[in-house]
């Protein structure tokens, strides 16, 4: 594997092995005062984000320099992007900077396979418009694993807004790669057109799926982008589509809550869900997330050498 550009490449096998490399990543700190290992010693990681990001950003970076890599993180705020410089000559540049791999966000769908095009490191989608977000996926699929023994057989609900939504997309793939089974719940409205092809079921009624699910991942309602409305009123929205305190007890008992944030607490999700110890994996998906791109670049970078 060259590139990690869409779940949808990753066959079960080579999901299993990232999976399974997080977890020795995990162990292989655990034991060390320094949270460092040597792996990737003189590689150079170059973050390239076009579009904001808190989570996503910091973790590959964390990532990156656990393994030792040299890491330049580039947001397109501040730089020459500003001044209307194209993505394949910030790729021409960064290549003739040698880079090792590329982890790139934008708001493009489709920037970070031509950006593949034109530099000779890897390229990691970070997220790329409403298209995919694999390492989002991997890191989910991590954290359901490390709650619930197994992803295989599992039935995942995964709620609110997809049409907007990269981490949906990612998942679906990912999820029936490793043999879940997934129902996509939301209003017609934020459903994509299509989505009868994906490898998911689709239910408007969440009331009626949450009593069948191990776990439920509650999506970001993407407001900035949204041009028109896709639904009455947040009200209306959080009344039918959001996850209270209430509509968590329908679920099995030991059903977990997902959520890859930023949350809109309140709208998706009730503050009180996102905070419950015994369900929701919310921090946990975040200190995965970490193991989980560590795994990813140590399989891109490290295993040819
Ligand atoms: C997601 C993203 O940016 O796609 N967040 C993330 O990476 N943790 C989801 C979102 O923005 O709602």
């Amino acid at each position: 594997m060259k590139h990690l550009l869409s779940a949808g490449d990753l066959s079960r096998d080579e999901a299993l092995t990232v999976l399974d490399t997080a977890v020795r990543m995990d162990e292989a700190l655990a034991g060390r005062e320094v949270k460092k290992l040597p792996t990737l010693r003189g590689r150079t990681v170059v973050n390239l984000f076009f579009e904001d990001s808190t989570r996503t950003r910091i973790s590959f970076e964390l990532a990156a320099k656990r393994l030792s890599a040299d890491v330049v993180t580039f947001s397109a705020k501040g730089s020459s992007v500003s001044k209307g410089e194209s993505l394949k000559d910030t790729a021409l540049t960064l290549e003739a900077m040698g880079a090792d791999a590329v982890v790139c966000r934008h708001a493009m769908s489709g920037a970070p396979h031509r950006l593949a095009g034109w530099v000779r490191g890897s390229v990691l989608n970070a997220g790329d418009g409403t298209h995919e977000h694999p390492t989002q996926a991997l890191l989910d699929a991590y954290t359901m694993r490390r709650r619930l023994g197994r992803v295989d057989g599992l039935r995942v609900a995964i709620v609110g807004d997809v049409l907007h939504s990269r981490v949906a997309r990612s998942n679906v793939l990912l999820l029936h790669t490793l043999g879940a089974e997934v129902t996509l719940v939301a209003p017609p409205t934020l459903l994509p057109v299509g989505v009868a092809e994906w490898p998911a079921a689709v239910s408007y009624d969440l009331d009626a799926t949450l009593p069948k699910a191990d776990v439920v991942m509650m999506l970001r309602v993407q407001r900035e982008r949204m041009g028109q409305a896709y639904f009455p009123s947040e009200r209306e929205y959080s009344r039918r589509y959001g996850l209270d305190r209430h509509r968590m007890g329908l679920l099995p008992d030991d059903a977990i809550v997902m959520h890859p944030g930023p949350m809109n607490r309140g709208m998706e999700i009730a503050a009180e869900v996102a905070d419950d110890p015994r369900r929701s994996t919310i921090v946990e998906q975040v200190s995965n997330g970490v193991s989980v791109r560590m795994a990813v670049l140590y399989l891109l970078l490290g295993g040819a050498q």
